[in-house]
């Protein structure tokens, strides 16, 4: 049985004070324990502060991204040992907003990975096609061409310590959830590639959350797809009443 996984990516939003507001809300609500392993990835100013308060709660910590480098002069940058010396269990890699606006190709994303992977941090890498691109019916291909190159050198053990994440990049900050049909589809496809390349048990294992405009809405349905093992949130993460709903949507 796959645990479900439920993260909440808060991108570029929220100060300290909000961030402690936003937590503190979310542990009096959410009962624990929860029927979902609950991450939280704040903004790496607020980590410490979510930090402080998550301690003991069982959720975890993200970061929303790291450099691959260990350390060096990269003005601007954090390692993934410092997200791991702020408290931090996860990162998010390979999303579609570092993708686009920051330029990060699949070869980088690979770097991070494995450098997140020796540092002892869990990954959620994220995977999604454009509509260009769904609409071209390149959907499979792409997918598959991120996840051949994102994981290219790992083994079935490192797998263990990945969540994948399908992410449509149409979906993302649009209000434009994919069908339950539609994301079940690429889901089923993921772990068959899973399976290709690391075998059963990996594939059987290996979590895959959705992301791109989940609500509470959506999320139940979303959720008791066969091959959907969880959700990444954006925005609805921001708010303590549709968060706890998409948690409680988990089973
Ligand atoms: P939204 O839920 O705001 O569409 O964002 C999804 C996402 O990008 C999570 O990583």
């Amino acid at each position: 049985m796959r645990r479900p996984i439920i993260a909440g990516n808060w991108k570029m939003n929220l100060l300290r004070s909000e961030a402690r507001d936003l937590v503190e809300s979310l542990i009096r609500r959410v009962k624990t324990p929860a029927s979902a392993d609950i991450i939280l990835a704040p903004p790496f100013t607020a980590l410490g502060a979510v930090e402080e308060l998550i301690a003991g709660t069982g959720f975890f910590l993200a970061g929303q991204n790291h450099h691959f480098e260990p350390k060096g002069a990269y003005t601007g940058e954090v390692s993934p040992a410092m997200l791991k010396d702020a408290g931090c269990q996860y990162v998010i890699l390979g999303h579609s907003e570092r993708r686009t606006y920051f330029f990060e190709d699949d070869a980088q994303i690979n770097k991070k990975i494995k450098a997140a992977l020796l540092c002892g941090l869990n990954v959620i890498f994220c995977v999604g096609e454009t509509l260009e691109q769904r609409e071209k019916g390149e959907t499979q291909s792409i997918i598959q061409s991120q996840i051949e190159k994102g994981l290219q050198g790992l083994t079935g053990n490192d797998i263990g310590r990945i969540v994948l994440a399908y992410e449509p990049v149409w979906a993302i900050g649009t209000g434009k959830t994919a069908t339950p049909d539609q994301a079940q589809e690429v889901h089923f496809f993921i772990r068959g590639l899973l399976r290709e390349i690391f075998g059963e048990i990996v594939a059987q294992n290996t979590r895959i959350q959705y992301g791109g405009s989940v609500t509470p809405e959506s999320s139940g349905s979303l959720l008791t797809q066969k091959d959907i093992d969880g959700a990444l949130v954006g925005s609805a993460s921001l708010n303590t009443d549709s968060f706890c709903a998409i948690i409680s949507s988990a089973h």
